[in-house]
């Protein structure tokens, strides 16, 4: 009983339910803004959502992710011409390109996927606005990604790179991981991040939970 009550939260219920409550609004109230003032995001912002981001869950704690911010309105605006996107691309006070290493984890898409949704969700709490973008595979963003990888120095031969990530792994490991063919670092995702212009409303159980996609037990 005593370890129990010395391992539990520390507050009154109606701080906890409150602190509870706040993270749930939050993931509700967080939506796709398209639309940015002038107001500059500052240094100190977008590294909270970087470190945001570096909180995520990942397949053993592989972190196969890097990210560059961007604050570069002729890129931004080559982007916006490639993906059809305006305005808010290049009028996005930054843009932060989410870097993925294949090499690292098998699972680095679904890891630097839930980094981004961390920071999406960062920038609500923060009250900036933020669109994630990305589609791999499909014509437009290949081409962007293409544009990026270059414009952005990612290095070709990420050996290196790996080798940092993965040095915290024992010799095996890197025995193991030197086996594989390196792949090219990826960009899956960008997000664009200002100060919101516009506030479309929060999500609602009544808008968005459908209870035909929930199966207890069995399907
Ligand atoms: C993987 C992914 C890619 C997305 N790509 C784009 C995009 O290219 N352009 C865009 O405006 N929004 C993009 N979005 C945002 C979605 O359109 C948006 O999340 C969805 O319409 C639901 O709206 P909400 O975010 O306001 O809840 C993307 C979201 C995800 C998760």
């Amino acid at each position: 009983m005593e370890l129990l009550e010395t391992s539990m939260p520390k507050g009154t219920p109606q701080e906890l339910a409150h602190k509870g409550e706040s993270m749930l609004d939050m993931m509700r109230k967080r939506r796709t803004i398209r639309q940015f003032t002038d107001e500059d995001v500052s240094p100190e912002q977008v590294e909270t959502l970087l470190e945001m981001a570096m909180c995520a869950p990942n397949r053993l704690d592989r972190r196969p992710w890097h990210f560059v911010v961007i604050r570069d309105k002729e890129l931004q605006k080559q982007l916006a011409g490639i993906l059809r996107v305006h305005p808010y691309l290049e009028k996005a006070p930054v843009l932060i390109a989410v870097c993925g290493l294949p090499d690292v984890s098998r699972t680095w898409l679904m890891d630097i996927s839930a980094a981004t949704e961390n920071m999406v969700l960062a920038a609500t709490a923060l009250g900036l606005g933020a669109t994630w973008l990305g589609c791999p595979g499909d014509v437009l963003w290949d081409r962007c990604e293409k544009m990026l990888l270059n414009a952005l120095g990612i290095p070709r031969d990420n050996r290196g790179v790996i080798q940092r990530v993965l040095g915290r792994w024992n010799r095996w490991f890197w025995g193991e991981a030197t086996k594989l063919s390196f792949q090219t670092i990826r960009i899956p995702a960008l997000v664009a991040v200002g100060h919101p212009a516009q506030e479309p409303p929060p999500h609602s159980k009544h808008d968005r939970f459908d209870a035909t996609r929930v199966h207890y037990g069995r399907w």
